[in-house]
Formats: structure tokens, sequence, C-alpha cells
């Protein structure tokens, strides 16, 4: 979703050459005004090969193993894709003196309280969560120039509705007149993908370092969220129903309360995110124009 925006944002850029890579071939519907390249970032030869190509004097890496039920499930590739392809870009990026900016989450926390800045200390609850913060360890204990971008659950549209997310979720299970269950006792301040992709360039266009937490600005508990999505679209807000985490059986743990506080972004930065609803509204006009 993320590499998606980036791409939209980047491409026929003024300022950069873009060379957006994924695995397999490209699933963006916009194909001009970049170059792309197949990349496996589990493959530590190929990392090196498209580096000394490219020679790229910024990275964003993006890509993770995401869904954090499977990465309960499956430690071996989680580690492979969020630890060990870390390495292999952290070393890559050293060599060809790149910025590195790597992409982390609110899911290193334990969700005790929020929201959180950048200064709270990490304890994961979920293996999704102790891998992307062995991922920042790697990127923090490297000596290339280095931003951890971390960010709390992004929504957005994804080029041929690949991949789906909350809002997306419950707008299309009310319109269906499906009910649904939704969580009150988890807290997050959503990101919009297009805000997301924002916030990574302006680290890339201000050459910043360190880290930064980058999300959306309105705190609310998931089943507000849902509320808000139904108001917005003006669905049928008596299909939602008010549930507690341990109602939904998940083999992965979720903390319960993160979000962030996003001084230092907007004060270092100048980053300035959209309300869940200005957010909501983008979203509405590129469902409507089916441009993404
Ligand atoms: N989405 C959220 O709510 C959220 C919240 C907090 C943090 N984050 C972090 O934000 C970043 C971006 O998230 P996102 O939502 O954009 O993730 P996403 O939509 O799941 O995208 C991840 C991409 O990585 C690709 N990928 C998987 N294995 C790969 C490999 N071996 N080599 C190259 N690419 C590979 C995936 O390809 P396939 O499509 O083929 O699988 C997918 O396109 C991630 O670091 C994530 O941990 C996301």
């Amino acid at each position: 979703m993320l590499g998606q925006k980036l791409i939209h944002a980047l491409a026929n850029s003024k300022s950069f050459e873009l060379i957006a890579t994924s695995k397999g071939a490209n699933r963006c519907l916009l194909t001009s005004g970049y170059t792309y390249r197949s990349l496996d970032i589990t493959d530590e030869n190929r990392v090196e090969e498209v580096f000394q190509n490219v020679k790229p004097d910024i990275v964003i890496h993006t890509a993770a193993m995401t869904n954090v039920d499977s990465c309960e499930q499956d430690h071996s590739s989680c580690l492979k894709m969020n630890v060990d392809a870390v390495g292999y870009l952290v070393k890559a990026s050293e060599k060809y003196q790149a910025h590195l900016i790597h992409l982390s989450t609110d899911f290193i926390f334990n969700g005790t309280h929020g929201p959180l800045s950048e200064e709270e200390k990490p304890d994961p609850v979920s293996f999704y969560g102790h891998s992307k913060l062995q991922g920042e360890k790697l990127v923090q204990q490297s000596t290339c120039r280095w931003a951890i971008v971390r960010t709390v659950l992004v929504y957005g549209v994804v080029d041929g509705m690949s991949r789906s997310n909350i809002v997306l979720w419950a707008k299309d299970a009310l319109e269906k007149g499906k009910s649904i269950q939704v969580v009150d006792d988890q807290f997050r301040t959503p990101t919009l993908a297009e805000d997301l992709a924002a916030g990574c360039i302006l680290i890339a266009e201000k050459g910043a370092t360190g880290i930064f937490h980058i999300s959306g600005k309105d705190f609310m508990c998931v089943y507000d969220l849902a509320l808000r999505v139904a108001d917005f679209w003006k669905l049928d807000k008596s299909l939602i129903r008010r549930a507690k985490s341990t109602d939904i059986k998940q083999p992965a743990q979720r903390p319960p309360i993160t979000g962030f506080i996003l001084n230092k972004a907007k004060v270092n930065l100048r980053y300035e995110p959209n309300s869940f609803e200005e957010g909501l509204l983008i979203l509405d006009n590129q469902l409507k124009i089916g441009n993404h």
C-alpha cells in the first residue's frame, strides 16, 4: 500500500528519479514517470545487484510481512522478511552510502497507554512486533544515515483493490448490510496512506535522521472508527456491534492502546496529516474516479 502511494507521489518528480521495486511484476496501475525493477529483498545477492546498478541516494524500505497473525504462525518467514532482509538493505545502504528510511510500527509497544512519543520504551506483545523491533535495531546500529518511520493502522485504496484495511472492510460490510463486531478496547491514530507517503518524502527531502512517529492526528478506539465510517457514508450504524479484544479469537495479541504524538514530525518535518474525515473524503474521491 505505502509503496504504491510513493509511486503515485514521486513518479515524474522534478526532484527525484524514482526506481520502484517489489517481488514479481509491477502491480501499480501507473507505469510511467519512473522505472520498475523486480526485487525479492530476501535474496541478498539480488539486493546487492540492484544497489550496484542503481546506486540509490535514498532508500525507502516499505516492504514487510505485515499480516500480524501470519507472523505469529510462521516465525521463519516473518524473520526472513522483517529482520534478515532489513540486514541486507542496511549492509547495502552502508556500502553505497544511501540514506535508509525504514518503516516500522506501533506494534513494537505493549499498549498499556497512549498516544506515544518517540521516547517511549518498546515492549512488543506479538511476534510481528518483536520482528519489527529487531529490524529497527539493525537499522539503529548501522553506520549509514538512517531514519525510522513508525506508523499506525494505515488505510487507503490500493490499485486493483488487492489489499483491504479497516476502513474499506467496515464500509464494504455495512454497504452489504452485514453486521460487524468491532473492538472498543483498542485505541489508535489511523493513518491515511497518502499522509504516510508524504511523511516519508519530507524525511527524504530534508535528509532527516532518527526516529519519527508518523500517523493520523485523531485518536479513537476501533469501534468509534467504524461509527465514523458509517456516519461518513451514511450507512446503518446499528449493524456495528461493540466487542472486546478477548471476544475476537486471533492468533496474535494486539497492543490495546497505541496512537502517536506527532510533535517531533510536525516541528522537524512540517508534517501535517489530514483529519480522519478529511482522509475518508480523499478515499471516497479516489473510489469514485477509480484513480488511486
Ligand atoms: N498497514 C498498516 O496498518 C501498518 C501499520 C504499522 C506499520 N506498518 C508498516 O508500514 C510498512 C508498509 O506497510 P504496508 O501497509 O504498505 O504493507 P503492505 O501493503 O503489506 O506491503 C508490503 C509489500 O511488501 C511486499 N513484499 C513481501 N515480500 C517481499 C519480498 N520478499 N521482497 C519484496 N517485496 C516483498 C509485499 O508483496 P506482496 O503483495 O506480493 O505480498 C507487499 O506489496 C511496513 O513496514 C509495515 O510493517 C503498516
